[in-house]
């Protein structure tokens, strides 16, 4: 006879409540579950929850009503179908999906749509079109700051909120003197774009690119 849970059995009941609970263990996740078996609730805590936020995207105002856990990304592209703004990694590490949200560029993958409410969201859509595009658009173009293009949109959004940085007076990590106005330099310029990743290697023409545009801008 066995001990369990001071419940005396059988060798043989012992093995077939053993192999009963193993079996119980082992259905997958999502596998249906016997007809006897109490239907599982989801603990309060994992129900969606849905809130209204208020976006101004490209000077259009959008209302929507979102799982407050959509990231600024997905309400961009799956909500508002705007699909300029890309999703590399998803985790805040390559900025393929760098957007301007009220004058500061943020990698929307990072920051939910929730958290925004009445922001003014710049999206590359946003810069220029075809017919008018915004100066560093064509800049990218001309130098050929790019390959696959998967990455530009983000660059370009950055690059547009770096050279406001410079003009603001933002220092950056490699900034000779923090009381001084930062310049731009080809060091600035990298640093400043360094968390944007370009898999194609194009970052020779995007430095090409930026720089043009600032001296434009001079
Ligand atoms: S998709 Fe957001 S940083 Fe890569
Ligand atoms: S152009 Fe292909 S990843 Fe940058």
């Amino acid at each position: 006879m066995e001990e369990f849970s001071g419940i005396r059995l059988s060798r043989r009941e012992f093995v077939v409540v053993g192999a009963a609970s193993v079996s119980a263990a082992a259905v997958p996740a999502g596998a249906a579950t016997p007809a006897t078996a109490p239907a599982a609730t989801a603990p309060a805590s994992l129900t969606p929850v849905a809130a209204q936020v208020s976006l101004v995207v490209n000077g259009q105002t959008h209302a929507l009503r979102l799982d407050t856990r959509t990231t600024l990304l997905d309400a961009l592209r799956e909500h508002l179908h705007l699909t300029g703004t890309k999703k590399g990694c998803d985790h805040g590490q390559c900025g393929a999906c760098t957007v301007i949200v009220d004058g500061r560029r943020i990698n929307s993958c990072l920051t939910l749509a929730v958290m925004h409410e009445g922001a003014r969201i710049t999206t590359v859509e946003g810069l220029g079109s075809p017919t008018r595009m915004h100066p560093m658009q064509v800049a990218f173009v001309k130098h050929d700051g790019y390959q696959c293009g998967y990455c530009t949109p983000g660059q370009i959004c950055s690059a547009v909120a770096v050279l406001d940085e410079i003009r603001a007076g933002i220092p950056s990590h490699v900034s000779p003197d923090l009381n001084a106005r930062p310049q731009v330099s080809p060091g600035e310029i990298r640093e400043r774009m360094s968390g944007n990743i370009c898999r194609c290697g194009a970052y020779s023409n995007i430095l090409e690119a930026i720089t043009e545009v600032a001296g434009s801008q001079s």
